[in-house]
């Protein structure tokens, strides 16, 4: 079953609670948080408030996606704040092993995500820790960007790389993802499908979830 994932990074802040609200009544299955510090990325979002003031009024699954300098220092945060799951990049992670580690005893999922230029070879001994690998299908930092072709090949390179390992694992697919290439993604082996723009910069955010889970059929 492939779940989606809409990103409030394209949100209306003014009205965050009710954008949730609209995405979960619509039939979404998580709720993806884009946290950029202005370090790792060339921008800045928000912070553990932010989640926390949702903490308790949506039954989402919260996937927080941390784009982070540092990210151990702020994990506990965000899952104090209601993180279900943490991805960390791994480009920020010198010690991957011991951050996934760390994630997993504060008793959420852990995520490991990777860079459009990063290769998967850097999965090789983490593979068997993580419960979810995001690929990231733009260079991370701003919504709004187009897909970048070669992840498709990425995704299915990765996918036959877990299940020649029988692990079972989410295979998750951020930035650029619309209704016209949702389709090719899933197809290659995602199913955790992340969609910031095309959700929330539409007049009708019920009826664009709805075309997402029909496009995926
Ligand atoms: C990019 C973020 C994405 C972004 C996706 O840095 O990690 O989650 O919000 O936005 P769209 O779907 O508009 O590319
Ligand atoms: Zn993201």
């Amino acid at each position: 079953m492939v779940k989606l994932a809409p990103s409030i990074l394209s949100a209306d802040f003014s009205r965050l609670l009710e954008h949730v609200k609209e995405v979960e009544a619509a039939g979404a299955e998580y709720l993806h948080v884009d946290v950029m510090d202005g370090h790792f990325v060339p921008n800045i979002s928000f912070g553990a408030p932010i989640l926390r003031s949702l903490k308790g009024k949506t039954n989402l699954f919260v996937d927080v996606h941390l784009m982070i300098e540092n990210p151990d220092q702020y994990v506990k945060d965000f899952v104090d704040a209601g993180a279900d799951l943490i991805n960390v990049h791994i480009e920020a992670c010198p010690h991957i092993h011991r951050t996934l580690q760390y994630i997993k005893s504060l008793g959420v999922k852990a995520g490991v995500t990777l860079n459009p230029g990063t290769p998967l070879v850097v999965l090789e001994e983490v593979l068997s820790y993580v419960d979810m690998v995001l690929l990231m299908s733009v260079n991370p930092g701003f919504g709004g960007q187009s897909y970048i072709e070669a992840t498709t090949d990425k995704i299915f390179r990765l996918k036959t790389m877990i299940d020649d390992r029988g692990l079972d694992i989410d295979i998750q697919v951020d930035g650029g993802i619309k209704l016209d290439n949702v389709k090719t993604v899933v197809d290659a082996g995602a199913n955790v499908i992340v969609a910031g723009s095309a959700i929330f910069n539409t007049d009708n955010i019920n009826d664009t979830v709805l075309a997402f889970r029909e496009a995926i059929k």
